[in-house]
């Protein structure tokens, strides 16, 4: 199991003072250091954390592959183009999301993906499409010719926070009116289907990873599954190294998925 470290809130953390520091490009050689198999950085169309000097400067210096999330604007594909990163993993973007929020919808957009993965392999850069865990969109990913999935765990990991927590807001509300075991089934239904998911995207010959609100606490039953060969953890890692370091997070994590 591959762990890929998403830094962007250290970009997110030095932009809110608006100066140069905490420098994302300094996580590298702990990524490194920590085990980390891959580095991941979503480049967003407002640019709310990384920029295009921070992408740059990663792609250019990182040991490590560099994992590029985007959207199929063709304005960022054609900058991504340049980057030449190992990979690009094509999500779904809303300017007033507040994290990505469901997967890419490859049936209704299938034209402008197909573009998007045309382009990038022209580049000789591989690309992964983050999509709910839906065997319609797996097939339609392997036919338009990706290499790879991320299946989007942020339903299970609501479903998991809102049965193990108190917490009593978005996006965890939309649970409120759930007693426990209609919330327990819910959970086992939707790691069921991120399971079979995985197992239908191994059959069409596509690697599968997944990744969204992933934490220390619902990564071991997504690691369990074997179909699944990478795992892209950022926010629960990144707010752990505020307490213990950014090399203890990622050991702590390597140590719960291996
Ligand atoms: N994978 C993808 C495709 C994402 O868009 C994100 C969020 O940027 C992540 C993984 C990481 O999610 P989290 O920060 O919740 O761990």
């Amino acid at each position: 199991m591959k762990l890929g470290v998403n830094i962007d809130h250290i970009a997110t953390l030095r932009n809110a003072r608006k100066i140069n520091e905490p420098d994302p490009l300094m996580a590298l050689q702990v990524l490194k250091e920590a085990g980390a198999d891959q580095v991941t950085i979503h480049l967003r169309e407002d640019r709310r954390h990384i920029t295009d000097f921070d992408a740059k400067r990663i792609c250019q210096n990182s040991f490590l592959p560099v994992n590029m999330e985007c959207s199929i604007n063709p304005e960022i594909i054609d900058i991504i183009c340049k980057l030449k990163p190992h990979r690009a993993t094509l999500v779904p973007e809303r300017r007033e999301e507040v994290t990505t929020e469901g997967g890419l919808d490859i049936i209704k957009f299938e034209k402008e993906i197909k573009n998007a993965i045309d382009k990038l392999h022209k580049n000789n850069i591989e690309v992964s499409l983050f999509i709910d865990p839906d065997f319609e969109q797996i097939k339609k990913s392997a036919q338009i010719g990706a290499q790879m999935i991320e299946l989007h765990t942020g339903k299970y990991a609501n479903l998991h926070l809102a049965l193990n927590t108190n917490i009593n807001h978005t996006p965890f509300k939309v649970f409120e009116n759930y007693d426990r075991k209609t919330l327990k089934k819910m959970l086992d239904d939707e790691l069921k289907l991120i399971k079979d998911a995985a197992i239908s995207g191994e059959d069409l010959g596509l690697e599968v990873a997944a990744g969204h609100g992933l934490n220390y606490q619902n990564v071991k039953n997504i690691a369990d599954i074997k179909e699944i060969s990478e795992l892209n953890i950022g926010h629960s890692i990144i707010a752990n190294a505020v307490f213990l370091g950014l090399k203890e997070a990622i050991i702590k994590m390597k140590e719960i998925i291996s």
